[in-house]
Formats: C-alpha cells, sequence, structure tokens
C-alpha cells in the first residue's frame, strides 16, 4: 500500500552536498512524508513538491528553466520560488520548502505558507523552447 511506502531519497533535512547536485540538477528526497524536488540554479538551491498539481506528474524527470520546473507530461510550468502555475494545465500551486545553504549543504527546513492564488491573469511564459508546447507561449 502507498501508506506504507517509505519516502523517496534521502532525508533532505539532514542536507545535501552541494557538490552533488549541480547547477540545472534535480534530484528527489523527502522531508517526513513529503517527497520534495530539491532543484539547484547557479547558487540558488529550491525545494518545492516533486508532483505536478495537475495529474501527479513526476516534476524531476520534467525540464528546468531558468526558476521554473515544466512537467513532463502535459508541459505545466511552476515557479521554483513560489510554487505558483505559471503555464497551463496546472491551475493549483505545489507546495514550497524554506532551504538554507552552511557548510556546502542544502538543508530544507520548513514548508512555506500557500500563496493566495490570483484572481484572473493571462498565462506566463516560462522561456523553454524545447517542446512544442512551449513554442506556444
Ligand atoms: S501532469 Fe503535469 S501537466 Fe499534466
Amino acid at each position: 500500500m502507498a501508506d506504507d511506502a517509505k519516502p523517496a531519497g534521502p532525508d533532505l533535512t539532514k542536507g545535501v552536498a552541494l557538490s552533488d547536485l549541480a547547477d540545472g540538477g534535480m534530484l528527489v528526497g523527502h522531508v517526513g512524508g513529503d517527497e520534495i524536488l530539491l532543484a539547484r540554479r547557479g547558487s540558488e538551491v529550491f525545494a518545492v513538491g516533486s508532483h505536478c498539481s495537475h495529474y501527479h506528474g513526476p516534476l524531476a524527470e520534467g525540464l528546468l528553466v531558468g526558476d521554473t520546473v515544466r512537467c513532463p507530461w502535459h508541459h505545466a510550468c511552476f515557479s521554483l520560488r513560489t510554487g505558483e502555475p505559471l503555464h497551463p494545465p496546472a491551475l493549483s500551486p505545489i507546495d514550497c520548502w524554506s532551504v538554507e545553504q552552511r557548510g556546502g549543504k542544502a538543508f530544507v527546513k520548513e514548508k512555506q505558507a500557500a500563496k493566495p492564488a490570483r484572481a484572473s491573469r493571462p498565462p506566463r511564459c516560462c522561456g523553454a523552447r524545447t517542446t512544442r508546447a512551449a513554442s506556444s507561449c
């Protein structure tokens, strides 16, 4: 049963060596029972829920573009800073956690408060030009 399943990857509260997470790299770990995607862009490290809010696509298999991640299944795009969906078909945000860097490691800390949904806005483009869906931005 899924309830008995062990969370994926390392315990991210214990820290991940930055040397094990290349610039542009992603890895899946956990904090408690939450599966988390850790992503690095330059000197910044982001922690967000590892599954898409649309149909639970595995974001670690998607594309990291700037400070966004694009779902591999239907190309929804999320901000790694806020979890906000920037491009459909996802309409709901993904969770975000704070990350502290010290001693050459990244430690995932507490879950961030959910951002209030915006009323209405046009979709923003992630800037990816590697897929057919992205070219329609
Ligand atoms: S499952 Fe991610 S966009 Fe559909």
